[in-house]
């Protein structure tokens, strides 16, 4: 059974760690390796404060071209990238065997096949996000937890390469982006960029009834600001990322503990 094994030292959500963070968001583009390491590393240190993931299997849904591999396999997990996109999982070189192609709204896996299920920064980019959150409760062994991740769109890079124009709206903001680059945005608004909001994150919490509900935090901010969840409207603007953990119950029985 997973247990909550990380000790609070291991991982704090304080002020300091993201002000690192967002220093290190500032290297994305320039020097992707970076920044991507370091979420990697904060990313594992957070899941081990719920779950001890040595021995555990980890599946990552849309994990790119592997930053997050070594992370993970250093902290003792059999790490499975599934991403869609060749080009993608072959970024940083070859593709690693334990990698699977394939579309995290029908993943290819019997149900419960995993210990734990991992999505960063991908629910916005697929068209039907909350059935992909589903695929990947369903593939979570019972006793294990689901680990989703996202860039709210009414958050400053929820447009991301066209922000802030996504506030106007997502269509001018991808117009605006190529005539001013004369070429499309990676993330391309109603392609490869959808508008997923805090609200939707927090209604499909409440509606699905096949987990129990760990934790719902914004994935960035310090631990003294995740009050600002509780306030509409205020939440879609500084959420930034929205992270959901869900535990699939031992018995079948989700019990909807909100924490
Ligand atoms: C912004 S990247 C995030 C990569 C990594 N998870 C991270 O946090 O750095 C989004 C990833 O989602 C993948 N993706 C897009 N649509 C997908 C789908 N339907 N199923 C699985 N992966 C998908 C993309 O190919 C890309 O690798």
């Amino acid at each position: 059974m997973l247990r909550r094994s990380g000790s609070p030292a291991a991982w704090r959500a304080t002020l300091g760690r993201s002000v690192r963070l967002f220093r290190d968001f500032r290297y994305e583009q320039p020097d992707p390796a970076r920044f991507y390491t370091a979420l990697a590393e904060d990313s594992t240190a957070m899941l081990g404060t719920y779950a001890d993931l040595d021995g555990r299997t980890v599946l990552d849904v849309g994990g790119g071209p592997g930053y997050f591999r070594e992370a993970f396999e250093r902290a003792g997990a059999t790490y499975v990238a599934l991403d869609a996109d060749v080009g993608e999982l072959a970024g940083v070189g070859e593709i690693h065997p334990r990698t699977v192609i394939g579309s995290g709204m029908r993943l290819p896996f019997r149900d419960g096949a995993v210990d734990v299920t991992y999505s960063s920064n991908v629910l916005e980019h697929v068209p039907d996000p909350w059935q992909m959150a589903r695929e990947m409760v369903r593939v979570t062994r019972p006793g294990g937890l689901v680990f989703v991740s996202y860039t709210v769109w009414f958050g400053p890079w929820g447009g991301h390469e066209t922000a802030p124009w996504h506030y106007v709206s997502g269509r001018y903001a991808r117009r605006r982006y190529r005539r001013k680059h004369g070429h499309e945005p990676k993330n391309r608004f109603g392609e490869s960029l959808f508008e997923v909001t805090v609200g939707d994150g927090l209604r499909f919490v409440r509606d699905q009834a096949e987990a129990d509900v760990v934790a719902v935090f914004p994935r960035y901010h310090p631990a003294w600001a995740y009050w600002l969840l509780r306030v509409p409207v205020l939440r879609e603007v500084l959420t930034w990322n929205l992270m959901i953990v869900l535990r699939r119950p031992d018995d079948g029985s989700a019990h909807r503990s909100a924490a």
